[in-house]
């Protein structure tokens, strides 16, 4: 299962509550390329562009996305190229996890992750977000299963609402 979203939505907290519930395994896509590359996702996109990081995490999911009983917590930009999509629309469910642009903006200057981590994308701040979720969205969207919405709602509870919405739809492609 494959969690999507932007930036602070919460798709690595949800992913590991959701593991926790379900008995599986959860891995964050991010943590996993920059042990592979020895460098944090910052240093890659200076050293080599977005493209290169991009090129990285493309070949990463294609290793990983084969592995049953996993949940995967993405990048937010994994969505950007069509051959994720199509990948993990084949591999597996995808759950989009949503908030809105303040909720976003709040989470990510709160994260200590962001200045270690996060790279800037374009102009950073609220305007960037709400730039790069009109180009995104669409491509969320094409891709999601299901949508679940985050806000002021604990990991736990997010967790319960995707098994339900999940065994739903299990049980449709069953029936
Ligand atoms: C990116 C989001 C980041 C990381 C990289 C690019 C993006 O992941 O993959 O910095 O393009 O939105 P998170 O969504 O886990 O922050």
């Amino acid at each position: 299962m494959f969690l999507i979203g932007f930036r602070g939505a919460g798709k690595s907290s949800i992913a590991k509550e959701l593991a926790g519930q379900l008995g599986w395994t959860w891995i964050d896509l991010d943590t996993v390329l920059e042990a592979k590359y020895g460098r944090s996702i910052r240093a890659i996109f200076e050293q080599e562009g977005e493209q290169g990081f991009r090129d990285k995490e493309r070949e990463l999911l294609e290793q990983v996305a084969v592995r049953d009983a996993h949940v995967f917590a993405t990048g937010g930009g994994i969505v950007l190229d069509p051959v994720n999509r199509d990948r993990m629309r084949e591999a597996g469910w995808v759950v989009w996890i949503t908030a809105d642009t303040a909720t976003l903006w709040q989470r990510l200057q709160s994260d200590p992750a962001t200045g270690e981590r996060r790279p800037p994308l374009t102009v950073g701040g609220r305007a960037e977000i709400e730039a790069l979720l009109r180009i995104r969205e669409p491509l969320y969207q094409q891709c999601a299963d299901i949508v679940v919405d985050t806000v002021n709602r604990l990991p736990a509870e997010i967790a319960s609402t995707i098994r339900e919405k999940l065994s739903e739809l299990n049980k449709r492609v069953e029936g």
